[in-house]
């Protein structure tokens, strides 16, 4: 009897399991920086309000640090249906839009108020639906901040960046600012870049405080420079199919759930901006170099023309919307 009764018990669990499976919406999210980063703490927020809100009809699965995917393949495997969520850097879509290049244009934005100004405008949110055609819809922004350069050696004015290799993001605008500096630019993966700084394979790279903090990149950069001249943020993606076949009320609630995922990853961002370039500083691995504005007007100087060159791919009208926001 006691085995019997046991054995409906077990069959009991299995249906509920399988019957709870079978209905419940998986949503693998796919990232590529580290879970103490704005990206990292967003994806994490957004799983564990879905958990308390959705239990048993919506389950999140987070895979940061490019477990699953980095963001060369996250794309395409949002579109197979191998991932749902995403949030890849606005540089990384060029396949699919060249408008959201707009974002790479060195010195477009003066600070975040004026990024997140424009992607709060018209034209900005008009940027989320730039690839619905081709079966990709973006949910929204999230911010991480501004770049920095960081090299083998003190880079304070443009001379300083000649012939030196720079790893940049998948991105023909960034090539290109750095080709204005007569530096050389290499497209590689995120996972790639502290290998390839720490084995000299390349000179220097640009990214955000919290990104170059949480991937260690500070110890093998001797020198950082406060540059601010470009924005990284990012765009929450996902596939039209999946997006658009949720039932009504679960894609509210989950909107929701972004939005408020979005707000705690933009605080985060702000934060570790300055917290984080402060604990790069306290480290002594790296001297991070202060750059006079008449420095920084000869990097905007040289780099300037790359606006033109891609204008006619973005499109003067948008680019003159986000210069505008500042
Ligand atoms: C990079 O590739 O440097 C960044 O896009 C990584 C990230 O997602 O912040």
């Amino acid at each position: 009897m006691k085995k019997l009764l046991s054995a409906v018990a077990l069959s009991a669990v299995m249906l509920t399991s399988t019957g709870l499976s079978a209905k419940e919406i998986i949503i693998k999210f796919s990232h590529v920086v580290a879970e103490n980063t704005p990206k990292g703490q967003m994806a994490n927020k957004f799983r564990d309000l879905v958990a308390e809100r959705l239990a048993g009809k919506v389950k999140v699965e987070v895979f940061p640090n490019a477990q699953l995917f980095g963001d060369n393949k996250v794309l395409e495997a949002i579109l197979l249906g191998d991932v749902q969520l995403a949030a890849p850097s606005l540089s990384k879509f060029k396949k699919y839009t060249k408008k959201l290049q707009v974002f790479d244009l060195p010195f477009l934005f003066n600070n975040m108020d004026a990024v997140e100004k424009f992607q709060n405008s018209p034209a900005g949110k008009g940027l989320l639906r730039s690839m619905e055609s081709k079966g990709l819809i973006g949910l929204g922004y999230l911010h991480n901040g501004l770049k920095q350069m960081s090299a083998s050696k003190p880079l304070r004015v443009p001379a300083d960046a000649n012939g030196l290799k720079f790893r940049i993001m998948s991105s023909d605008v960034l090539a290109a600012q750095f080709q204005a500096v007569g530096a050389l630019p290499l497209k590689k993966p995120f996972s790639e870049v502290f290998t390839l700084l720490q084995t000299k394979a390349i000179d220097g790279q640009e990214n955000t405080w919290s990104n170059i903090y949480s991937k260690k990149f500070f110890e093998v950069q001797p020198y950082i420079s406060e540059t601010n001249h470009g924005a990284l943020d990012y765009l929450i993606i996902t596939s039209a199919e999946f997006w658009n076949g949720l039932p009504a009320d679960i894609r509210a609630e989950l909107e929701k759930a972004l939005n408020e995922a979005v707000a705690l990853g933009n605080k985060v961002a702000i934060e570790k901006s300055v917290k984080d370039r402060q604990k790069i500083i306290d480290s002594g691995r790296s001297t991070v170099l202060t750059l006079t504005p008449e420095e920084i007007a000869k990097w905007r100087a040289a780099m300037k023309p790359v606006w033109t060159k891609f204008e006619d791919q973005i499109g003067k009208d948008l680019i003159a919307a986000a210069a505008a926001s500042n």
